[in-house]
């Protein structure tokens, strides 16, 4: 890999490169989650041209939005260099999508009302662009039938809406009303400019369910220590949310990882490899079993209830007992057993071979090969080089080379091969 190529933007959502979004920042505090959501806008791929309203301004200043979206702000509706330059009309226009974020109670009700006595709720009635809201208010006024009423209208006109979460608000209050997090935002955003590539008509892998284990597994010695390794989950996490928007009814059972949970995916949080096998023996059955995860091959006999105390003078032995195969275990004959179950092999050396004995030892369909060497920067980084080997009847495998990609198409692409495995008419084995 060259210098050039290594810093290379990753598009998380290859979807909004070259997107253009309008986005009105309303009086919220919230509002300085919105600077994060230009930034990440901004890192994949999309323009971002802001309306910041007056109560917007005293959250955040119009210096930081511009620096952030590198364009002007857009605040005044009678501003004559604005109107000469871009009308309000073509302002709402000149965008794939309007999204309002903070969307406050306030500006919610002038869109539902359709007044215009500012730049953004003038521009917000004169778009003809999808919008997308995301609220932010105190939790009662979210749920004032006021609140309740103008949302009803603004679905009803076809504004979609992400969030509110519940959570703390800023006034003090436990309750709904808090703002989405810029990824929610940014993962909703993608998946309208989804539905528009991927068409409505029904999803390839609508009425399939799946299963994909993600992230590392912790094997606890005492009440504070443990054993791990270095998965970041970001491969297993990119497949779940990849099938998942082919329309396949995903379960991804993962151990702690940072990655944020891929959206319309049933996440189970587990701990340790026992865990993640009841977890998965429990989403059974499915079609589609990806294991990504990289499950610790041992855990600790006779796990510690108490802290081991280092001053006894003698070093603490600790006597590993091998942990369960998820991988072989979902891939065992039987009723439950998935009609595609995929594999993942992290080699360091003599990649095909060691993956093409692992694919028959473990009686999976497919194994996902990559190399993760030292300066590969696989394990834990963002890009992924892998080889899919599909087991023949005869014995042996079909192996296909794919470029570097971001692991999120390395997901995708494997989403697109699964869905094509069942349109072929393929069963497994
Ligand atoms: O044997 P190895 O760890 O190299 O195998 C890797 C593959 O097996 C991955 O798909 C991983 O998720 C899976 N695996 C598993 N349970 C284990 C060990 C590995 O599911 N205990």
């Amino acid at each position: 890999m060259t210098a050039a190529e290594k810093t290379k933007p990753v598009f998380d959502f290859p979807v909004l490169n070259g997107k253009r979004l309008l986005l009105v920042i309303a009086g919220g505090i919230a509002a300085y989650k919105s600077l994060v959501l230009i930034r990440r806008l901004r890192e994949q791929g999309a323009t971002v041209r802001v309306i910041l309203t007056e109560g917007g301004a005293q959250f955040v200043t119009p210096l930081a939005v511009a620096a952030l979206s590198e364009d002007r702000v857009y605040q005044d509706l009678f501003a004559l260099t604005t109107e000469s330059e871009m009308g309000h009309i073509q302002l709402s226009r000149a965008a794939d999508l309007v999204v309002v974020a903070p969307a406050t109670a306030d500006l919610l009700a002038k869109m539902a009302a359709g007044l215009a006595d500012d730049l953004a709720s003038t521009a917000l009635l004169a778009t003809d662009k999808p919008v997308l809201v995301a609220p932010a208010m105190n939790g009662q006024m979210w749920a004032h039938p006021a609140t309740e009423s103008n949302m009803c209208v603004l679905a009803g006109r076809g504004v979609r809406r992400v969030g509110p979460n519940t959570g703390e608000l800023a006034c003090g209050e436990t309750g709904a009303g808090r703002m989405a997090e810029p990824e929610e935002i940014l993962a909703a955003i993608a998946a309208y400019f989804d539905t528009l590539t991927l068409g409505s008509g029904p999803l390839p892998l609508s009425g399939r369910r799946a299963l994909v284990t993600s992230g590392p597994t912790v094997e606890p010695i005492d009440p504070v220590r443990y054993i791990t390794n270095r998965s970041s989950g970001r491969q297993g996490h990119a497949i779940a949310r990849a099938l998942a928007r082919l329309g396949a009814q995903t379960t991804l059972v993962s151990g702690p990882t940072n990655e944020p949970d891929p959206p319309g995916v049933q996440v189970i949080r587990i701990e340790t490899a026992m865990q993640m096998l009841a977890a998965c023996q429990g989403s059974l059955p499915v079609e589609i079993a990806i294991c990504a995860a990289a499950v610790a091959d041992w855990r600790v006999k006779g796990v510690a209830g108490h802290k081991l105390k280092k001053d006894k003078g003698e070093l603490p032995l600790l006597e590993l007992v091998e942990n369960p195969d998820i991988l072989a275990e979902i891939s065992r004959p039987g009723k439950n057993r998935p009609a595609l179950v995929v594999g993942f092999a992290a080699e360091t050396q003599c990649v095909i071979e060691h993956a093409t004995a692992k694919l028959a030892r473990k009686g999976c369909d497919w194994i996902v090969a990559n190399n993760v060497g030292a300066g590969t920067g696989t394990f834990g980084g963002a890009r992924n080089t892998v080889h899919i080997l599909r087991a023949q009847p005869s014995g042996g495998a079909i192996v296909e080379d794919w470029p570097e990609l971001s692991k999120v198409s390395v997901g995708e692409r494997l989403a697109v091969a699964v869905a094509d495995h069942f349109a072929s008419g393929a069963t497994g084995r």
